[in-house]
This record gives structure tokens, sequence and C-alpha cells, in this order.
């Protein structure tokens, strides 16, 4: 053997991060980071009609789902251990306007998937979409008016279709809109109704970004003119989302959510360091599109990139991740 200075300076090294690496079973009693189906709300697309599955073209293997199927999907995910979901109906065409009328109408479709799958499964929670893109013929979360989005005119809208939404079973109403105030809005409706037990989950840091165009196409929701930078977060930023934050919770917000995911981690980090409630992360459409596409194209491994990207979400602190992966990530977890 030839003892070069640098060899020698090797062999009398101390501290060896490998040696907690060396095995399956260290690794996994020393891991700080834990993923289970528990950690997971599934989005719906919901449809009308019956015995509907839809393919999403822009996310491979998701769907658009009438109610019955939407029935034995959630039944799917009880077993799995998955018990938390989105909804995000799908508004026909022709009852959308400009005053997204169809947004407060108690026997509309959008609150009558809320009404029926809380009816059939007790036990299941339910974040509900507030925001008026779906049912807003400009594809806007506002009101628009002389093509300026219109922010106190519209959280009275929101307040209202919250309160529809909590008196239909919602567990957590979730503004997704991004206007000023709309979380003290609803939070004052609601209590003036007697709803103090239902929950505001908050889009707090919701990011204008390119990684929602999947969802938009699945809904059929896209901005009809503009873009939504007056109101979602300019990427550029980070300090606001503690503005966001101080707001939301004073405001009375019981969850607080950080929107894209992958790209905005740090966003989560900082938000988990300053945050009193529990923090959600949104692993949008785009997000899934990325991995779907690109395992399809054989670039890479889907099972072991959807599983360290839902980690890395949870090691940089998010308490649940909505996900569109739920389902089969919680299989891949359930076989392990
Ligand atoms: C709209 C809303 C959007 C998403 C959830 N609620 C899209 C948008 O703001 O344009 C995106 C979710 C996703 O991309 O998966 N209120």
């Amino acid at each position: 053997m030839t003892s070069s200075k640098n060899q020698v300076q090797l062999f009398s090294q101390a501290i060896r991060p490998r040696r907690n690496r060396r095995s399956e079973a260290i690794r996994n009693g020393i891991a700080e980071t834990h993923l289970s189906p528990e950690h997971f709300v599934l989005p719906l697309f919901l449809k009308e009609g019956k015995n509907q599955r839809e393919e999403i073209k822009s996310m491979p293997d998701y769907f658009r789902l009438s109610l019955d199927q939407a029935y034995s999907e959630i039944q799917d995910c009880l077993d799995l251990g998955i018990n938390k979901f989105a909804l995000f109906p799908v508004i026909s065409e022709t009852l959308k306007n400009s005053e997204a009328t169809e947004a407060l109408n108690p026997n509309g479709f959008a609150i009558e998937c809320i009404r029926q799958i809380k009816q059939k499964f007790k036990n299941v929670i339910l974040f509900t979409d507030v925001a008026l893109d779906p049912f807003n013929s400009d594809g806007h979360d506002g009101l628009v008016k002389n093509g300026e989005i219109l922010n106190d005119q519209t959280v009275q809208i929101l307040a209202d279709m919250a309160l529809l939404q909590a008196k239909a079973g919602a567990d957590y109403v979730s503004p997704s809109d991004m206007m000023d105030g709309r979380v003290r809005a609803i939070r004052h409706h609601l209590d003036n109704h007697g709803y103090t037990q239902t929950g505001i989950m908050s889009y707090t840091a919701k990011y204008a970004s390119a990684f929602y165009g999947p969802f938009r196409d699945a809904l059929d929701s896209a901005p009809k003119f503009g873009d939504k930078k007056t109101y979602q977060m300019d990427y550029r930023n980070s300090k606001e989302c503690l503005l966001e934050l101080m707001l939301d919770l004073k405001e009375g917000a019981d969850m607080v959510m950080v929107k894209p995911a992958l790209s905005y981690l740090d966003i989560i980090r900082k938000i988990k360091q300053k945050s009193s409630v529990p923090v959600t992360a949104y692993n949008v459409s785009g997000e899934y599109a990325m991995i779907k596409f690109a395992s399809r194209a054989h670039a890479i491994d889907e099972k072991k990139a959807v599983l360290e990207s839902l980690t890395s979400i949870r090691r940089a602190g998010a308490d649940l991740i909505f996900t569109y992966f739920a389902k089969s990530a919680a299989g891949w977890i359930n076989a392990e």
C-alpha cells in the first residue's frame, strides 16, 4: 500500500456519514420524513351525467368523473387509507356568465356534489373550492369590470358561496381566489349563520404559475383574457408570503396552503416556520403532467419520482399534500 499524504488523511477520518446509511434497517429506523396515505388529499374533477370517465388529455390516467364513478373512486381511496378529497366541479359552458351566478345556485351541480358525497360517505373530509373561475365566463377567479378584477364585490360572493358549501356539508371551505380579505369575510359569514365548526383552508401563498395549465384544461376554465398576476403572487418574491400568512391567521384560517409545491419548497419551509396552523401544499396539475409524460417516455421511473417528490414536499414542511398521485402513491406505500 502506498502511503501518500492524501490516503493517510482519508483513513484517519473519524466521521463517516456513510455508516448510518449502510443498511436499509438503519436507514428506515432513522428517516426523518414519513409519507402515509393520511397525508394525502385527492382532487376530484366532477362532471354531470352517469357512467362518465373522461380522460384529461394533459393529465394522462386522470379523469373527469360523473358522481357514480366518483363514488367508486372514493371507495377505492378509503380502502387505501385516503379519506380527504378536494372537489372541483366541471360547469357546463351554458351556465357560465360574467356574474358567475351559477356559483350561488343552491341546487347547482357544485353544491349537489358536496351533499351527495357527504350523504354516502359520512366520514370523508371534503375541501371545497371557493373561487369564481369555473363559473365565470371570463375564466377569472373574481368578477371582472373593464378588464379589472373587482376585489370587494368578489369577496361578498365568495362568502355566500362558502356558506352554501358549508350548509351542504363541506368540512373545509377552501378559498383559492387570492382576493384580499376573503378569509375574514367567509369566517364572519359562516359564524353569523351558525357554521362555527366549518373550517377554512386558505390558499395563502398561491403563485401565478404555468403549472396550472392542465387543471384549466380539466375544468375548461382558462382565463379568456390576460393572466392572473394581479391577484396570484409573483414567483420572483418570497417575503410577501409572510404578509399573506399573517393576514390569513388573523382573519381566522384553520389551515394555510402553498401552491404550487415543487418549485416552491422554500416557501413551504418559510410558511411552516412561522405558521401556528397546519400547512398544506398543492402538488399541482403541471407537476403531475411532467412526471407522467416523462415516465411514459421512459425518461424516469414514475414510482420513484413520485415518492421522492412527495417526500420532498413533506420534508419542506407540508402536513397535508393535495396530489393527483394520492391513489398510486398510497398503493405503493401500502405494498412496502
Ligand atoms: C382556481 C384553481 C386553480 C387550481 C386550483 N384552483 C387554477 C388557477 O388558479 O388558475 C390549480 C390546481 C392545479 O393546477 O392542479 N381557483
